[in-house]
């Protein structure tokens, strides 16, 4: 049975409206899943929508419609978002799901058996906003950004998340780099060690959530309830066997969940007696004029906008090549156009077309086999071992680099051999081959990211059947365009874009 590869989004807030820091998460998870279907892996693809709490309930009320449409609206518009971007997720989970309350009644009962759950009354600062209980000196602030402070107070179960301090550091030891970048494994490590406070996990002040098994009138804290959809989506509590082939999966967020993820979660999870996963990767911001994307500053941007712009696949080659994962980064529709131009509509693009325009006119659009001692067939497969090393390392935008160092040497080929000056004959074809040879090899390592453009310059070159059957490394390997194929003319690629 080919290995398992189960790799997550975060699931996004129903309320929020999908912007491109959602859609770079997701992105660069889909390409990551695609690239692992490349490999031959066993590939589930998850992501989803967090319905619950405060907040929705809140918006429920006020578009006077049950918090359950309410869901059903909202979430619809991150569903069309990822149709449109051509996201190949296997499982969307929604936390209104019977299946995600099965698996966190499951998950509670289990952590309350191992003694880690116990009630008591608390009164706090409460940030609707960020459905998080707050300290007195992040009031000031939160009320700047417009995120109101209100005054909580309850009866709450409590998870003891101090229990789990030295567990937490042994843990973060034993797996050194289950958390990446390091700098941001450091930063989870440097809250673990100021010392941890146990966390209020239900609430009795609202009704829109999963009741507590052993006591309804209570829900389940929001964010309790969010971290468990991975497990959920695994099989946790419905199906256990599927569960156990899945877990633990490959973990993508943005690093405003990072304490979320890498601290509480890890505890949940030992709590529960599950191993908590140890490939968490955590990206910095797209940042918008300096400015990280909400709601309150108005400096959304939101995915179709670009769509109409640079197509599809132009919006997806941008979020992997420019902008590297792990660091914050500024978006610049400059930027984008710039890249656009450089990378696909004259690299890409113009080599596909220039090959082809030559194939017509020297080979009678049919073209010729690669010569097995071509110049770029180290520099094929140098590309294709750094293409491997960097996707392992969660990498996309040298992986894509690596690519393209393919296309620049077989444009530089192009250029000192002129093959459209010289005479037909084994001197062009070979030139030729190799060209379309480099086309073939690049589209399949490129196609995680470009998904629709590979499957049309393979067809182009005369290639048959689904691009995305290739296997790597097998397929990449130098010399298996058998030549004699049909190579069609066509349109430009990716047009050249203007400001
Ligand atoms: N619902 C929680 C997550 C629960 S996961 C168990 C949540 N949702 S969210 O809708 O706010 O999405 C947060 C995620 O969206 C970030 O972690 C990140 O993946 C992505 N991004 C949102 N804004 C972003 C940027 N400006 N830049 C990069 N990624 C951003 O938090």
């Amino acid at each position: 049975m080919a290995r398992p590869f189960f790799v997550t989004t975060p699931i996004y807030y129903v309320n929020d409206v999908p912007h491109i820091g959602h859609a770079y998460t997701t992105v660069t998870a889909d390409a990551l899943a695609r690239w692992h279907r490349l490999l031959g892996e066993d590939v589930t693809f998850l992501t989803g929508t967090d319905e619950h709490g405060l907040k929705v309930q809140r918006a429920a009320e006020e578009n006077n419609v049950a918090p359950q449409s309410w869901a059903d609206q909202t979430a619809q518009r991150y569903i069309d978002t990822w149709e449109l971007l051509d996201i190949s997720y296997d499982d969307f989970i929604r936390t209104t799901e019977d299946r995600h309350r099965i698996s966190v009644q499951k998950f509670l009962e289990a952590c309350k058996a191992n003694g880690d759950i116990e009630l008591r009354t608390y009164e706090g600062l409460y940030s609707v906003a960020d459905e998080a209980y707050v300290t007195e000196e992040e009031v000031a602030e939160l009320e700047r950004l417009g995120r109101p402070v209100i005054t909580m107070r309850e009866e709450n179960y409590f998870f003891l998340l101090s229990k789990y301090e030295q567990p937490l550091l042994d843990w973060y030891e034993a797996n050194p780099d289950a958390v990446a970048p390091a700098s941001k494994r450091n930063e989870a490590l440097g809250f673990i060690k100021q010392g941890l406070q146990d966390f209020s996990i239900s609430r009795t002040s609202i009704d829109w959530g999963v009741p507590i098994p052993w006591d309804d009138g209570h829900v389940t804290y929001v964010w309790f309830d969010a971290l468990i959809n991975y497990v959920t989506a695994a099989g946790y509590g419905t199906d256990e066997e599927s569960f156990e082939h899945l877990w633990p999966g490959r973990h993508m967020l943005g690093k405003d969940i990072l304490r979320f993820h890498c601290v509480f979660w890890p505890a949940m999870l030992m709590s529960a007696g599950i191993d908590p996963p140890t490939n968490l990767n955590v990206h910095g911001y797209l940042l918008v004029g300096g400015e990280k994307m909400s709601k309150t500053r108005l400096n959304h941007i939101a995915p179709a906008e670009l769509v109409d712009d640079f197509g599809v696949d132009g919006f997806r080659y941008h979020f992997l090549r420019d902008q590297a994962f792990g660091p914050d980064g500024e978006f610049s529709y400059e930027g984008m156009v710039a890249r656009h131009n450089a990378d696909l509509a004259n690299n890409f693009g113009n080599l596909l077309s220039r090959v082809s325009t030559v194939v017509a006119k020297k080979c009678n659009g049919v073209g010729p086999a690669p010569r097995a001692d071509s110049p770029l067939a180290p520099i094929a497969a140098a590309a294709v071992e750094r293409a491997i090393y960097a996707w392992d390392r969660v990498a996309p935008s040298e992986a894509l680099d690596a690519a393209w160092s393919i296309i620049r040497e077989t444009n530089s080929l192009l250029e000192t051999s002129e093959p459209w000056k010289a005479e037909p004959g084994p001197e062009v074809d070979g030139v030729l081959g190799d060209a379309i040879e480099a086309l073939r090899i690049v589209s399949i390592l490129a196609h995680p990211a470009i998904p629709s453009a590979t499957r049309e310059s393979w067809r182009r070159i005369g290639l048959s059947g689904d691009i995305a059957d290739c296997r790597v490394p097998d397929d990449v390997r130098w010399g298996l365009y058998p030549g004699d194929l049909e190579v069609e003319k066509g349109a430009p690629l990716f047009p050249r874009l203007k400001l």
